[in-house]
């Protein structure tokens, strides 16, 4: 303002006394600060009550990615014998701009202990003031059985997200294939409930695999979204079955999807489900022809080693971790933070997908590739830190770990 009041008094005209021209020139800032502000106020679009008011796609609007949540349970729906919809909802007017797919990394506290889990956002991302998850109860799983057995209404939590790059996108994806396993139908929901929701003409086809019909999560909102989206088909593939069951039996194979998938080659395959299965996916899908740029794929357990045999190395490598002293052979295939696990180390993981940063740890000498460092701040990259859970040695490593 100083450079502006001495900008003007040099021309304005001589006869004009200083206090005078200084009183105008202030009351004009106020004035056109006032008007400034009250249009900005006019133009910012408030909250639509109706998804389907928005003018701005949803796949296209900016995620909270990062933010801390903090959470509270408010309600808890039983989906099939060993998975649960868990509604929580957000504080106060705070809001959230999921893409459909994408997840949360979530701090749980369970007996005092403080564990990391990601879990998917399967509520529509049109919804901004809640989100649900739901976790299916997994052997001896520690969070998955506490979120089953023992999570009740009220129930506190700090998340961070939204996280990933498996999403879908309306502006890219026209025609879409939505492979799951298991608990692997998670965002493919998410994503069938925005379609659904914003009434977007999308060609889907949801090729959905499962134990026996009691695994089915989701079955009666699948079958109501077939029943009202006129571009959606899907295919239960049952691995264990009555003689009463007529749809697909056994495993994901080429011949079914050959006879499921309708223009192969012009659609966008999402992938969503244990390791294996989604090995098994991807070679039916490079049989086919499919272009690997168009499979997205989504782990929930172990990590997908992409590029396994990749690296430069050529041997067994030695991995240091100076803080617990431990040290160990690494084998090629597995990521930095699998080969600390089976070797008793414990570095702290979320996503396992290096998009949230939770396993981020300073690397002290030593050379690593790592298949996506989304997860680091610029002041991390930095400052020498790496990702373990997206990172192969290259070379013998130190880690401070
Ligand atoms: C991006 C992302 C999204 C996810 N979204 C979902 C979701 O929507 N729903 C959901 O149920 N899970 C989801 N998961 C998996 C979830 O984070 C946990 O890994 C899972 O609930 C098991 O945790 P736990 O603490 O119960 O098991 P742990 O105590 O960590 O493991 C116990 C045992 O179970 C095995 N195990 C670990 N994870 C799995 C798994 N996913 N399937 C089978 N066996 C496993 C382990 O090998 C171990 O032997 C997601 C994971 C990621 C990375
Ligand atoms: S665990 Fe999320 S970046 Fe590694």
């Amino acid at each position: 303002m100083n450079v502006a009041v001495h900008y003007l008094r040099d021309i304005a005209p001589r006869k004009v006394p200083f206090r005078i021209s200084l009183r105008v020139i202030v009351a004009t800032i106020v004035a056109a600060s006032i008007s400034f502000f009250a249009k900005a106020k006019q133009a910012k679009p408030t909250t639509p009550a109706d998804p389907l008011a928005t003018t701005i796609p949803w796949g296209q609007q900016p995620t909270t990615g990062g933010d801390v949540l903090n959470l509270t349970l408010v309600r808890i729906e039983e989906q099939t014998h060993d998975t649960k919809t868990l509604r929580f909802v957000l504080p106060g007017n705070k809001q959230i701009s999921p893409r459909p797919g994408q997840f949360l990394t979530f701090d749980w506290m369970i007996d005092g202990k403080r564990v990391k889990r990601s879990y998917t956002i399967c509520s529509s991302p049109t919804q901004r003031n809640f989100v649900e998850i739901t976790p299916k109860r997994v052997e001896k799983g520690y969070v998955s059985k506490f979120l089953n057995d023992h999570a009740a209404v009220g129930l506190t939590v700090q998340a961070r997200g939204p996280y990933g790059t498996f999403y879908f996108d309306e502006s890219k994806h026209q025609r879409i294939v939505l492979i799951a396993a298991g608990s692997g139908i998670t965002p493919m929901i998410a994503i069938l409930r925005y379609i659904d929701g914003l009434s977007l003409k999308i060609n889907a086809t949801l090729v959905y695999c499962v134990r026996t019909q009691n695994d089915v999560i989701f079955e009666s909102e699948l079958s109501a979204i077939q029943n009202r989206m006129p571009g959606f088909r899907q295919a239960l593939v049952l691995s264990q079955h009555g003689p009463e069951w007529k749809g697909w039996k056994g495993h994901l194979d080429r011949a079914m999807l050959e006879r499921e998938v309708q223009r192969p080659l012009d659609s966008t395959f999402f992938l969503c489900g244990p390791p294996q299965f989604m090995e098994l996916g991807c070679s039916l899908l490079r049989e086919m022809g499919v272009d690997p740029v168009n499979v997205l794929q989504e782990s929930f357990g172990g990590g997908i080693s992409r590029e396994k045999g990749s690296v430069a190395a050529s041997g067994p490598l030695e991995i240091r971790l100076a803080r617990s002293g431990l040290t160990y052979q690494s084998c090629l295939t597995e990521t930095v933070l699998e080969s600390a696990e089976l070797n008793g180390a414990s570095i702290p993981f979320g996503c396992r997908q290096g998009n949230c940063g939770t396993c981020a740890t300073k690397l002290l000498s030593g050379n690593v590739r790592m298949d996506n460092d989304e997860g680091l701040t610029e002041e991390l990259r930095a400052h020498g830190f790496i990702l373990p859970c997206v990172s192969r040695p290259l070379s013998a490593l130190t880690l401070d770990a």
